[in-house]
Parts: structure tokens; sequence; C-alpha cells
């Protein structure tokens, strides 16, 4: 018997405000043509006074648990993917059970920046195939709003704010490539990246600091090692490019996700993209694009999918799961 840790839930959560490109036009030398052109992004949300990191996350994560007709009471871990918590500490994961209702079980965060979703969805199949946790709530939610530089062009244009929730639960599998669920994981990172894409605060400085990135180095990177880590954990599922339904990638410039999709031999019309409409929403951008996903009627149960992401550290990984 194989224990699979199988999605029975999706939500998510945007905030209100919505800013399309040519807002940035009134304050930088920027224009929307250049950042559809460079990134693909048109519109994205920025969270408003009443929004913050764990909010989002507790309102995606009330969404799937509505969907699997679950309560927080059946859950028994939370894990939060995040770059962008309300407080350096406690865990965004413990304020996300207080706001659910949630006494018992345990929560925790994972900081990989934007490949956070897919090294939480590798920890919570690691908490399900050893049998530590039988229902785990996945969450990456981001207000990367509050740390833009707003003077900085090639990074204030990219990003946007949200949240989005898996339920994952414990089912019995075959041990084959035909469960349901998630079928294997890649993760990497490597640490001499450090300074393509980081955060100037923390407790070395006393302050949040702001996100700073050298973008095209990031993306010299991308393409290649988000085909590779894909590759990596369809190899290890049993499966092909053939068998892929749909990718769904970390959403960060749609010249990424186009050039990763060819590489994988894997045509345009069986990727999922949100880029458009959220921005780069770090580690939250993938489960929103689940979500949409399901939405938009083209993630249906039983279709094989690849997520995969890269961020700063670096740090990148996919997962394999059928949905
Ligand atoms: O999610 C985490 C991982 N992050 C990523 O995956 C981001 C990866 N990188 C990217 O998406 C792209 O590199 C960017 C969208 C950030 C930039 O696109 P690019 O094609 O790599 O452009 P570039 O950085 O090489 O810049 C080209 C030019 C520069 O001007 P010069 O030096 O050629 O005169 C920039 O100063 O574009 C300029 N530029 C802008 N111009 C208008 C940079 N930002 C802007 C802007 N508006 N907002």
């Amino acid at each position: 018997m194989t224990l699979r840790a199988v999605v029975t839930g999706v939500g998510h959560y945007l905030p209100e405000r919505v800013v399309p490109n040519a807002e940035f036009e009134k304050t930088l030398d920027t224009s929307d043509e250049w950042i559809r052109a460079r990134s693909g992004i048109e519109n994205r949300h920025f969270a408003g006074e009443g929004d913050s990191t764990s909010s989002m996350a507790v309102a995606a994560a009330t969404a799937a648990l509505a969907d699997a007709g679950r309560t927080a009471q059946d859950v028994d871990a939370i894990i939060v993917a995040t770059s962008t918590a309300d407080l350096t500490f406690p865990s965004s994961a413990t304020m996300v059970q207080a706001g659910l209702g949630m006494t018992t079980g345990f929560a925790f965060d994972v900081q990989a920046v934007c490949a956070g979703f897919v090294y939480a969805l590798a920890n919570a199949n690691a908490l399900i195939a050893s049998g530590q946790a039988k229902r785990v709530l996945v969450i990456g939610s981001e207000t990367f709003s509050r740390i833009m530089d707003w003077t900085d062009r090639g990074t204030c244009v990219l990003f946007g704010d949200g949240a989005g929730a898996l339920l994952l639960e414990a089912q019995e599998g075959t041990g084959t490539p035909a469960d349901r669920g998630i079928l294997a994981t890649d993760l990497n990172s490597d640490g001499r990246h450090k300074d393509l894409l980081y955060v100037d605060g923390g407790s070395s400085t006393g302050t949040t600091g702001y996100l700073r990135m050298q973008g095209n180095q990031v993306f010299r990177h991308a393409v290649e090692k988000l085909a590779a880590t894909a590759q990596t954990a369809m190899d290890r599922a049993g499966v092909t490019a053939e068998d892929v339904d749909w990718i769904v990638p970390h959403q960060a410039n749609i010249r990424i996700i186009q050039g990763t999709a060819k590489k994988m031999n894997i045509s345009m019309d069986r990727v999922v993209v949100t880029v458009q409409d959220h921005g780069n929403t770090s580690a939250a951008s993938i489960p929103l694009a689940l979500s949409v996903g399901k939405q938009r009627g083209q993630i249906k149960q039983g279709d094989l999918l690849v997520t995969e992401a890269i961020g700063g550290g670096l740090a990148w990984g996919a997962v394999v799961l059928r949905w």
C-alpha cells in the first residue's frame, strides 16, 4: 500500500484593489507596453489596509476547506509558504491556525521565496507519506507590495499580492502513476546565487528591507533549471511529457513560462497562465493558478499536473501530482 497526499480542496483569495500597468506610468519611467512585452503582466492585486499575509491565508484556507467539505477541526497540520510573514515570528501558520479556530495539530512556515509552495507541498507529502499527518492545509500567501522599493522600476512593476490553498488528504494508492495525489517531488537550491534576489533587511539590519533583484540574471537560470527539475520529478513519477495534462508553473514572467514549456516539449495550450492578472505573487502564484485553473474548467479530477518554480536562494523545484 502506498499512502498518497491527494488534493481534496482548493481555494484562493485576491485583494480587492486591482492595479493596471498604467498606474506605474504616473510615477516611473516605464510603460504598459514594456511591462507587457517583457513580463506578460497586465494587472496585479495589492493588499488593502485590512489585508495581511495571514488574513489572506485564512481566507484562502477557508475556501479550500469548504471546497473539500471539511472544517478546520479535521486538519492535522498547516504549512504556510511565505516570504512576507506578518511578523518575524511567530509563524504565519500559527496565526492562520488561530484564525481558523483550530486548537490542535501543528503549524509552521516554509521560506523558499518563489519556490516556497513547491517546498511546502514536498513537506506536506512527507508528513502524509510517513503517517505523521492525515490532512494538511498547504497555503501560499504573500504581500510583496509591502517590500517593494517604489522607485525601482526593475522590480516594483512585477509583483502582486494574494493567497491560494490546498487541502491534502492521505488516501491509499497502488504505487503507480495512475494514483491520484502527489507522485513525485524534486527540490534544489544553490546559495552561491543569494545576491541575485534578496530583501535587504532582517535581523542583520533591524529593518524589514526591500526586494532587490538582478532580474536578467535570475532569468538566465530560470528556464534551464525549471525544465531540468520538472524532468527529474517526471522521471521519478514514471511519467513522460506526453502524459502531462497541465503545467502549472510559478507565474513570474510569460517568457520564462513559454521557454520552460518549449524545453519540456509541451504546448502552451497545456499550461495554466495567470501572470497577466496576478503578476508575480511569489509562493502564492502556484496555488492561485491551481484554484483559478480549476474555476476556469481547465484542471479536472484525474488530470496529471506538473508544478515548477524558482526564486531567491536560488531555490527551485517541481512536483508531479494527479489532481
Ligand atoms: O519569481 C522569482 C524569480 N524572478 C524571476 O523569475 C524574474 C526573472 N526576470 C525577469 O522576469 C526579467 O528579467 C525582467 C522582467 C525583470 C526584466 O526583463 P529583461 O528582458 O531581462 O530586461 P533587463 O533587465 O535586461 O532590462 C532591459 C532594459 C534595461 O535598460 P538598458 O540597460 O537596456 O538601457 C532596464 O533598465 O529595460 C530597462 N527596464 C525597464 N524599462 C521600462 C527595467 N525595468 C523597466 C521598466 N520599464 N519597468
